[in-house]
This record gives C-alpha cells, sequence and structure tokens, in this order.
C-alpha cells in the first residue's frame, strides 16, 4: 500500500470514529428529550459508524499496515430541537461522503484496487445514510415537532422503522 493512500485511510478513520461519539451523544439527548425512539435509531447509528471504523481499521491490517487512533473532540451534547438534530445528522452524513469520495480519488491516482474496492462499499453506504437522513427530516417535518405527531414519529423509530434506511443493504 502506498504512503498516501494509508494517511488518507487513517485521515478517514477520524471521521467514522467521530460520527460514532456524535451519534452516542445525540443518543444521550434524546434520551433526556423523552424521545426514546429517536435515543434508539441514535444508538443503532451509533453501533454502524463503529463498524465503518472497523472496516477501515481491518483493511489497513490486513495490508501489513498500522492503523492510528486518533483524538476525538467533544460532540454537541444537546440540541435546541429534534429537528436541529438531525439536521446535523445529515451534515455529518454528507462531510463524510465528501471525505469518502475524496479518499476514493486518492486510492484511484495511486491504482489501489483492494482499496478502491473497499470503498465502493462505502460510496453505497453514504447514498443510503444521506436519503436515511433527508427522509426522516422529512417524516419530522410531516408529523410536527411538537405533540402527538412526534411521539407517533418517535413510537415508528423505536419499533426500528428507519425511513430510508435499508438493514438488507450496504449498511451491515
Ligand atoms: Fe460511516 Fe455514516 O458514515
Amino acid at each position: 500500500m502506498k504512503p498516501e493512500v494509508r494517511d488518507a485511510i487513517n485521515a478517514h478513520l477520524k471521521l467514522e470514529l467521530d460520527a460514532w461519539y456524535k451519534y452516542s451523544a445525540m443518543a444521550l439527548w434524546f434520551e433526556e428529550a423523552d424521545l426514546p425512539g429517536f435515543a434508539s435509531f441514535a444508538k443503532t447509528q451509533a453501533a454502524e459508524e463503529m463498524q465503518h471504523a472497523y472496516r477501515f481499521i481491518e483493511h489497513l491490517q490486513d495490508r501489513d499496515q498500522s492503523p492510528v487512533l486518533p483524538a476525538l473532540a467533544q460532540p454537541a451534547a444537546t440540541y435546541d430541537s429534534p429537528r436541529e438534530a438531525l439536521d446535523a445528522v445529515l451534515k455529518s452524513e454528507q462531510t463524510v461522503s465528501e471525505s469518502i469520495r475524496q479518499l476514493y480519488a486518492v486510492a484511484d491516482k495511486a491504482n489501489d484496487q483492494a482499496a478502491r474496492i473497499m470503498l465502493e462499499w462505502f460510496i453505497n453506504e453514504q447514498v443510503e445514510e444521506e436519503n436515511m437522513a433527508r427522509s426522516l427530516l422529512g417524516r419530522l417535518r410531516l408529523a410536527g415537532e411538537v405533540g402527538a405527531g412526534l411521539m407517533l414519529l418517535d413510537q415508528e423509530l423505536g419499533a426500528g422503522n428507519i425511513p430510508g434506511h435499508n438493514p438488507d443493504a450496504a449498511g451491515a
């Protein structure tokens, strides 16, 4: 593996771990806001982000490279509303998508076929994750941000019905 690919994967690893940390903190806030279904959604996403981080770690290890675990910034602990939290989800996923695209370009330039194939899974995964965030924002708009509509959406999320999320697709 060329050093520039290894370094770019290690740099991206931080974003996956940041995402895990942000979703974990968001789950705590949802719980405090009496939205256990939203909290369950955020915990599921946090677990997926940790799986993503390990995909990168294991790719480096499988190719005899050393993963470097980064320092993580403290994530946001509170939000003004569920909508603000979901806006942060969409923004974070868009940032991860852009980083994956840049990482793919580095692997492509280095003619690193193994890295490219590994990254193709992530390109599909990010399409799904951005779609999920937008779908969830759409449902929140329809449900309303307070009262019975919000409670119904919370119950749906608690039952594992996450709009735009296909558990059989790339996210496993
Ligand atoms: Fe692993 Fe949601 O980015």
